[in-house]
């Protein structure tokens, strides 16, 4: 491997670092809170095994080409889609930007309300009613005032660059979550009564396997808890100086952000069937677990409930952290790159233009689900789409591109296969099917 000259616009200290960040980017609330409650809504282990196929015929190809473009071209999103394929592509790379300002926006309202509920528990003691509790935090002054703090943290991280902010926040955060995931699903193993939320959680509905509406949101899950389709693990890889294995780094990077999908729902399910609150299960509100978590710890009760609350809350809230820097650099660096601001400066501004588009989440729980429908289901499809079309048709060698780093193309030669034939017609169902949905959902709001 030779290391190529050092960049003016940073670049990852280590190959650990790089796979660190781009696994904080991709493990955060789309593992611990959306994936249990995609799950309960989508016929639990039918879920599953089509979320692991869509990760393995969609996920992965598009991860492996966002590296490949990110590597290739050195440059952000818009500047590198530029770079090979020309000025019209700047709109796929716009789209990236409003989908992460979006995303980002009532993501941070959400790490906020983690930081309110890791809060309660340290100082306040165990939640004895997290209905109460949720709506009193959920939305608010409290909500809007840990908005901002989250925010401000972010955007510290992301000026502080890629090595010394990104990768190091990334390379100590990431191994304490690890951790602190796989003992706490030891311990839902121990309690008496969590059989059931097994066989909830591993047995699949047949029936389910075969719905559109399960596979659309499978392909929505995988996009969105490996950050794909709007540029953040394209953003990542431009930072890499070296020629890494790319599809074995992306391996890595998914097979660590599935696992901790998987140990979740082996803490989720267990803990709640042991309580027996899985009536709530069902309630798949943007609250759900937020309010039949706290209450699974408070029913274990005492000294135990509330350390399990202070530690489930602050690793999401790590998760969370580390995903939300990814979000943000694809802004920010878009903004350094093409607006020629300085990084600190990007940061700033964006950050906080950010946090002002987040505000009405923290006000209206409706603003917040119209954002994630549109932005974090269909933006991130289209992101997808676009990325597929974009690498299979139009991008000039991609095989060659993605090929470095390797000892041969023989795996290049396939993966193009996959982009052109076998990514776009799924994605465009899972499409028609998201859209719909969205449709659904805002005119129940309305
Ligand atoms: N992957 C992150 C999660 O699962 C969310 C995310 C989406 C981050 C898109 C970056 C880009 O929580």
């Amino acid at each position: 491997m030779s290391a190529a000259p050092p960049s003016s616009r940073g670049s990852w200290g280590s190959q650990f670092g790089f796979i660190m960040a781009a696994v904080g980017s991709a493990i955060g609330l789309g593992n611990m809170w959306r994936f249990p409650y995609q799950m309960a809504e989508n016929g639990g282990a039918a879920f599953l095994i089509l979320y692991l196929g869509m990760v393995l015929l969609v996920g992965l190809p598009i991860l492996f080409a966002e590296f490949a473009i990110g590597r290739g071209s050195g440059k952000s999103p818009i500047d590198a889609l530029i770079h090979f394929g020309g000025e019209k592509w700047k709109v796929l790379g716009m789209l990236f930007v409003v989908s992460g300002f979006l995303i980002l926006a009532y993501y941070a309202v959400i790490s906020g309300w983690l930081m309110t509920y890791t809060y309660i528990y340290l100082f306040e003691g165990s939640i004895g009613d997290p209905g109460g509790t949720f709506e009193a935090y959920s939305t608010g002054p409290i909500a809007i005032f840990t908005l901002l703090l989250f925010m401000v943290m972010t955007l510290g991280i992301v000026a502080g660059g890629v090595e010394k902010g990104i990768e190091r926040t990334s390379v100590w955060l990431m191994p304490i979550l690890f951790i602190v995931v796989a003992g706490m699903a030891i311990y839902a193993a121990f309690l008496s009564g969590s059989g059931p939320g097994y066989t909830y959680f591993l047995q699949p509905d047949f029936g389910d396997l075969l719905s559109l509406d399960v596979l659309a949101s499978a392909a929505g899950q995988a996009f969105f808890s490996l950050s794909l389709g709007m540029g953040a693990m394209l953003t990542y890889a431009s930072y890499l100086q070296r020629k890494e294995n790319l599809p074995k780094t992306g391996l890595q990077v998914a097979g660590i952000d599935v696992g901790v999908s998987f140990v979740a729902g082996l803490m989720v399910f267990p803990l709640i069937f042991a309580l027996g609150l899985q009536g709530q299960v069902g309630e798949s509100t943007v609250g759900a677990l937020f309010i039949t978590l706290p209450q699974a710890f408070s029913e274990i009760g005492g000294f135990t409930g509330r350390f399990i609350g202070i530690v489930f809350f602050s690793a999401l809230f790590v998760g969370a952290l580390t995903s939300a820097i990814s979000l943000l650099e694809v802004v920010v660096s878009t903004a350094v790159d093409t607006l020629k601001w300085t990084r600190k400066q990007a940061s700033l501004v964006m950050g906080l233009a950010i946090t002002a588009v987040g505000i009405p989440c923290a006000i209206n729980l409706n603003v917040l689900t119209i954002y994630d429908t549109i932005a974090g289901e269909v933006f991130l499809i289209i992101g997808g789409l676009f990325i597929a079309i974009f690498v299979g048709w139009v991008m000039k060698d991609p095989v060659g591109e993605l090929a470095k780093g390797m000892k041969s193309d023989r795996f290049s030669l396939q993966w193009i296969k996959v982009i052109r034939y076998v990514v776009p017609p799924l994605l465009i169902m899972a499409l028609a099917v998201q859209v719909m949905k969205t449709i659904r959902v805002i005119a129940g709001i309305f």
